[in-house]
């Protein structure tokens, strides 16, 4: 690309952001000024409500400010800022006192949001707007200042009165700086426009580290417990299966070594009893082992694993994985188990035709899908994989949903952290 296309492609991309912005300050203004008549209304509530008859209509009005800061976080949600609604699931009572929904936090800053919101964040959209509008007006000033009625022949957003051609060199400057100074600015008055919301509108960061702590308490408790029970189930796996057939080999080669003198033929047969008991202990003690942590995982990487993993599968199964570098072992094995799982209960229970595995690696955190074309209907409640997926992926501060309509399709979600 020669030097000028750079400089020609850099102007289309400065043009194109500013266009962009604009749209997004004149959506915001649109929200401000609705939030710029929500505060008669609101003052009006909260006056009725100091008096004593204005409850009825606080749930209505609180309802409202939520549906107008949602609009406002799913305009800054496009603009990259993940902004998660901090409502506690219980909807406010109107009964209580005023001073108790005051002292409900994300009330407060929802509150602070509006005012800001229908103030300064209108100013600003304005502002974006009527910049590139007035400086299409001002360079155009030759061609109809002389149509124009009287009262509208002016500059600069009437700051001059424009009336002779003389002024049209100053019209068309005039129009040049403000299209200088929208393409340059728009993007930042823009973030100025955001940052009320931005800081207002998320969970308080207090609120939100105190349930934070509440969440990893829960999942610590969760993963201590999914320790627990894969202790007990290793423990039951080699008492019940390698211990006792080790037992039974110590039993066949003691009555082997009695019948050698005796009867070297019984003894031979004891033998070969034994040394079947042997195999099938260490064929158990392999089965315990890969079920800690499959070396195929360790070989194969999480692709190679999970498409033996299908190709196991009696239905057939298709995997896509889109995972550019390998993720904490613990997260790999998790994934594994997970998709083990499913397509286990995808043969037992589906009755599918076609089954397909996803797994892709997007902002730090491991996304495993299994859907398949079944009869739909699974249920967490009606055996133990669903619910050790749960606890498992729970363990690991991730997130499992199922979604299994009766008639299908079956699709288990999970979504791993596999930050380093
Ligand atoms: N892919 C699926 N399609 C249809 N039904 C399913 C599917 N997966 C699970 N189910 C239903 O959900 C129930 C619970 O599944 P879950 O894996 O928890 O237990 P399970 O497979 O019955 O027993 P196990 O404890 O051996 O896994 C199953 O009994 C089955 O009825
Ligand atoms: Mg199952």
């Amino acid at each position: 690309m020669s030097r000028e296309e750079a400089v020609d492609a850099e102007e289309r991309q400065m043009l194109r952001q500013a266009l962009r912005s604009t749209g997004y300050a004149a959506a915001g203004a649109g929200i401000g000024i609705l939030a710029l008549y929500t505060i008669p209304f609101l003052l009006l509530v909260a006056v009725l409500c100091l008096v004593g008859v204005g409850w009825p209509l606080a749930k209505p009005m609180t309802r409202w400010i939520r549906a107008l800061a949602d609009l406002e976080r799913r305009r800054l949600r496009r603009l990259g800022h993940e902004i998660e609604a901090p409502y506690p699931r219980d909807e406010l009572e109107p009964d209580r006192s005023l001073r108790a929904l005051f002292d409900t936090p994300h009330l407060r800053r929802d509150l602070g949001w509006l005012f800001l919101h229908a103030t300064w964040g209108l100013i600003l959209g304005a502002v974006v707007l009527q910049l590139p509008i007035n400086a299409v007006r001002d360079v155009t000033y030759p061609l109809w200042w002389l149509l124009a009625p009287e009262p509208d022949r002016d500059i600069l957003s009437g700051v001059i009165p424009a009336d002779s051609w003389n002024l049209a060199p100053l019209g068309v400057a005039t129009g040049i700086a403000m299209a200088a100074l929208w393409v340059f600015f728009a993007g930042k008055l823009l973030e100025y426009q955001n940052r009320p919301g931005v800081n207002l509108l998320g969970p308080d960061p207090d609120v939100d580290l105190s349930q934070r702590v509440a969440q990893l308490t829960a999942t610590r408790a969760a993963a201590l417990d999914a320790h627990a029970v894969e202790l007990r189930r290793i423990e039951r796996a080699l008492h019940d299966g390698a211990q006792n057939r080790m037992v039974g080999v110590a039993v066949l080669v003691g009555a082997a070594r009695r019948e050698v003198d005796r009867n070297p033929e019984r003894a031979d047969e004891i033998l070969a009893r034994a040394q079947d008991s042997v195999e099938d202990a260490l064929a158990e003690l392999r089965a315990v082992v890969r079920s800690i942590l499959p070396p195929v995982l360790e070989d194969r990487g999480l692709e190679g694993a999970l498409s033996a993993l299908a190709s196991d599968c009696p239905v057939p199964c298709s995997v896509t994985v889109d995972v550019p570098i390998r993720c904490p072992a613990s997260t790999e094995a998790t994934a594994y188990f997970v998709v083990a799982e499913s397509l286990t209960n995808v043969a037992k229970h589906s009755r599918a035709e076609h089954a397909e595995v996803e797994v892709r690696l997007s902002a730090g955190r491991l996304h495993v899908t299994v859907t398949d074309d079944g009869r739909g209907g699974a249920d967490a409640g009606l055996g133990s994989g669903l619910a050790g997926i749960d606890r498992r992926v729970e363990a690991h501060d991730g997130d499992v949903t199922v979604t299994s309509p009766p008639g299908g399709p079956t699709e288990i979600r999970v979504e791993l952290p596999c930050g380093s």
